[in-house]
């Protein structure tokens, strides 16, 4: 199957408002972790849990709760990539660019991918099945190159299994689709 990229999660356009879904996360986090110290990052970690994704309308939410600045806000949002703006799709693909996992052929592995997948790092396929990103180290540096889908670390990950995963998730897909 081929594959393009729908959209770019980290371009960060602003949107008007939070859902109310967004807005009972974010108060959520904060209400839960204003009172700690340093609370911003699990704040923000909070959120992105519960969401998948950090709304860019939440960061004036974030700083008033938190009694900070937009800037102090977008500033660790942008500096920290593990952040996405916007909802990510169905399987999130992650491969680790970390030095053991490049001296063991992750460069190849992530164009692969990124040519099967048919969409760059940030980026999700049109049919909204898959989102790809990077990673730096998933402590699985023994069994590198290591790629995470979702909550499960795989090793050894060569081009071939990658494929064999990718058509084992998609089958899921499908089935979850079939009434
Ligand atoms: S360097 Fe890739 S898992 Fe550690």
């Amino acid at each position: 199957m081929e594959y393009s990229a729908s959209h770019s999660p980290s371009s960060g356009a602003l949107s008007s408002s939070l859902t109310e879904q967004e807005h009972a996360a974010v108060n959520e986090a904060i209400n839960a972790l204003k009172s700690k110290a340093g609370a911003l990052l699990p704040v923000l970690h909070h959120i992105q849990g519960t969401l998948k994704y950090v709304p860019p309308s939440a960061v004036p939410v974030i700083a008033k709760g938190l009694n900070l600045s937009d800037a102090d806000v977008h500033g660790v949002i942008s500096f920290y990539h593990e952040f996405r703006h916007s909802p990510p799709g169905a399987n999130v693909i992650q491969i680790c660019r970390a030095e053991s996992c490049q001296s063991m052929g992750s460069r190849s592995l992530e164009q692969h991918a990124c040519s099967r997948l048919g969409i760059d790092y940030h980026q999700t396929t049109t049919d909204n099945n898959f989102t790809l990103e990077p990673v730096y180290c998933l402590g699985n540096c023994m069994n590198s190159p290591s790629v995470r889908v979702n909550d499960q670390i795989y090793g050894e990950m060569t081009d071939e299994e990658f494929d064999l995963l990718l058509n084992g998730l998609l089958t899921q897909v499908i089935e979850v689709q079939l009434p």
